[in-house]
C-alpha cells in the first residue's frame, strides 16, 4: 500500500475499496459508542494554509476518537509562513509527529513534502485536487445507492479542485461522468487526458441540462475556489446558467441524490431549495469526512 494519501490516482480501485470497508467498521462502531483507538498515542499534525471548517474540525474530532492527537497549525503561525523551505520542516515534523495532514495552494507542495516526510503525508486539498473529499462523497453514495460503480454521474460548475478529484474517481471506478463547465472553466487537461487514457467514460459538454438528462448523483462546487475570490463578479458573469436548482433536479433521475462538498453560496451554485430538498445528501457527506478519514488515517498510520 502506498504511504501517502496525495491523489486518488496513487490508490488502485482494491485499496480504495479496503478504506471503504474500514469505514463501515469505524463508523458502526462509534454510533454504538465502542472505542476503537486504533492510532492510541500518535499525533497529526495538521497544517492549514487556507481556511477550513469541516476538514480541520473532522480530522482534529477523527484523531481524538482514534485515540491520538489532531495538532492545529495555521501557515501564519509557523516558520513555513516566514519562508522556511519545505525540506527542513517536513524533515522536523517526521521526528515529531506519525502522520501530517496538509492544505494548501500547489499539488508540488505536498508532493515535495511528502518526499521528505518518511511519515504518512495526507492532501487536505490543494489547488488541484481535494482526495478525502472525494473518498467521503463516495463513501455517502455507496450508502444511498448500494453501490458507486454502476451509476451516471453529472458535475455542473468549475473544472476546479473537485471535479479533477471526481475524474479521477471516474477513472478507478469506471462509472460514468458527466461534466459541464463554462467555456474556459474545464477541468485541468493532465488530468483529463489521464483518465481518459486508464479508459475513463467521461462525457464532456457545455450544456448543464445535457449533463444531468437521467443522471443518479447531481453534484457541483463554488465557482470561485479558495484562492480565485478576487475573479468572483467575472465568475458569476462567466457560470451564469450552470446553477443546479429544481429544473436541473427534474431532468435527472427521479431519484437521483444531489451532493456539494461545502461551504455553498445558496442561489449561486445550487439553490437553497435543493439544499435543503429531499433530493440532498449534502449533510451526509459532511459527516463521512469524519469517518472516512478516520479510516484513511488507520490505513495510513496504524
Ligand atoms: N469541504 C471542505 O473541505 O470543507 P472545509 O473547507 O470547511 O474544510
Ligand atoms: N473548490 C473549493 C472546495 C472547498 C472545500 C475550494 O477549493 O475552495
Amino acid at each position: 500500500m502506498q504511504k501517502d494519501f496525495l491523489a486518488l490516482t496513487d490508490w488502485s480501485r482494491e485499496d480504495l475499496e479496503q478504506i471503504f470497508a474500514l469505514t463501515v467498521e469505524l463508523k458502526a462502531k462509534q454510533k454504538r459508542g465502542e472505542e476503537h483507538q486504533l492510532l492510541k498515542g500518535k499525533t497529526l499534525a495538521m497544517i492549514f494554509e487556507k481556511s477550513s471548517t469541516r476538514t480541520r474540525v473532522s480530522f482534529e474530532a477523527g484523531m481524538f476518537q482514534l485515540g491520538g492527537h489532531g495538532l492545529f497549525l495555521s501557515s501564519g503561525s509557523t516558520q513555513m509562513g516566514r519562508g522556511e523551505p519545505i525540506q527542513d520542516t517536513a524533515r522536523c515534523m517526521a521526528r515529531y509527529c506519525d502522520g501530517v495532514m496538509i492544505r494548501t495552494y500547489s499539488q508540488q507542495a505536498v508532493e515535495d513534502f511528502a518526499r521528505y516526510a518518511d511519515i504518512p503525508v495526507i492532501n487536505g486539498l490543494t489547488d488541484l485536487y481535494h482526495p478525502c473529499q472525494v473518498m467521503a462523497d463516495l463513501f455517502t453514495v455507496i450508502e444511498h445507492k448500494g453501490n458507486c460503480r454502476e451509476l451516471s454521474y453529472c458535475w455542473i460548475g468549475d473544472g476546479n479542485n473537485m471535479a479533477n478529484s471526481w475524474i479521477n474517481a471516474a477513472a478507478i471506478f469506471g462509472f460514468e461522468l458527466r461534466i459541464a463547465t463554462p467555456k474556459g472553466y474545464q477541468p485541468d487537461a493532465t488530468v483529463m487526458a489521464r483518465a481518459e487514457k486508464m479508459g475513463a467514460k467521461i462525457r464532456y459538454t457545455h450544456d448543464p441540462k445535457e449533463a444531468a438528462r437521467g443522471a443518479m448523483v447531481l453534484n457541483t462546487d463554488v465557482w470561485a475556489s479558495m484562492g480565485q475570490e478576487a475573479e468572483q463578479k467575472e465568475r458569476e458573469q462567466a457560470f451564469k446558467g450552470f446553477q443546479i436548482n429544481a429544473g436541473i433536479v427534474a431532468l435527472a433521475d427521479p431519484s437521483c441524490i444531489v451532493m456539494h462538498c461545502l461551504p455553498a453560496h445558496r442561489d449561486e451554485e445550487i439553490t437553497n431549495e435543493v439544499i435543503e430538498g429531499p433530493h440532498s445528501v449534502i449533510f451526509d457527506q459532511a459527516e463521512n469526512r469524519l469517518h472516512v478519514q478516520k479510516a484513511i488515517m488507520a490505513t495510513l498510520m496504524g
